[in-house]
């Protein structure tokens, strides 16, 4: 159990394990997109520019698996905290799929961007809602500035979006809790070791930074996360 009491302010920080029993497959663990994929070949700046094609494919294929998901009781706890807590939680993910909003959750930030909006690779036209999956051998499409569009995501190589916002949050907390994140891709490993507050983990084995944790509850995000607030 957790104890918030009515003055703290809580970080959560999800990552792909949240959404495992939802079917979304994790990055490292056994079946994880990282053992299938070389992440520098659908996932980086230049794999971009060497074949965007192939990325779109891989992106397309994550669009499919995540649009057929639904939240599991993981991201239902979170979204009732939200409710409880308003604006005393912060919810930070590395996920880019929209399971937190389908649960209810409405201000979560997400770090890595989002699977179902795109935007252009040269100006600065804002991010836009797009579902489609490509179709080879369809063309990548083009912005009307010539560039081409290209998923909303933050790839190796490149800065998390509202970092800024997020460093705020980390000094301002005073509870800490990561779930389902494996604690090797930074800089959302290091958050933990950044905040002067009570830290926890929840997922089924210890984090890769599990000494910078105050306490690990060992098991399914699905199952520790709705009986694990108190207030
Ligand atoms: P990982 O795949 O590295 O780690 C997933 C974690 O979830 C592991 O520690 C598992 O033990 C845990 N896990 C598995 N099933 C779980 C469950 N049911 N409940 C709770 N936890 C469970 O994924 P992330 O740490 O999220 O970035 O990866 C971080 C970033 O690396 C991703 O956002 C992605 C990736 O490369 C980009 O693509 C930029």
């Amino acid at each position: 159990m957790i104890e918030i009491s009515s003055t703290d302010r809580v970080f959560i920080l999800t990552g792909a394990g949240i959404s495992a029993e939802s079917g979304i497959p994790t990055f490292r663990g056994a079946g994880g997109l990282w053992r299938n994929y070389r992440f520098e070949e659908v996932a980086s700046p230049r794999a971009w520019q060497r074949d965007p094609r192939l990325v779109w494919e891989f992106y397309s294929m994550r669009r499919r698996i995540a649009a057929a998901a639904k939240p599991n009781p993981g991201h239902l706890a979170l979204a009732t905290l939200e409710g409880r807590l308003r604006n005393r939680l912060f919810l930070c993910t590395q996920n880019v799929d929209n399971l937190h909003e389908q649960a209810g959750s409405r201000g979560a930030i997400h770090m890595h961007g989002e699977l179902f909006k795109s935007r252009c690779d040269a100006c600065r036209l804002a991010p836009f809602d797009d579902t489609s999956t490509y179709e080879p051998p369809a063309e990548i499409l083009r912005c009307e500035c010539g560039g081409r569009i290209r998923p909303h995501i933050c790839w190796f190589g490149e800065v998390p979006y509202r970092i800024d916002e997020i460093f705020h949050a980390l000094d301002e907390c005073t509870l800490f809790v990561a779930i389902g994140t494996s604690g090797v891709v930074e800089p959302a490993a290091s958050f933990v070791a950044h905040v002067r507050a009570r830290t926890f983990y929840v997922g089924p084995e210890e984090p890769a930074n599990e000494l910078a944790f105050t306490k690990c509850f060992l098991g399914n995000a699905g199952d520790v996360l709705p009986n694990l607030f108190r207030f």
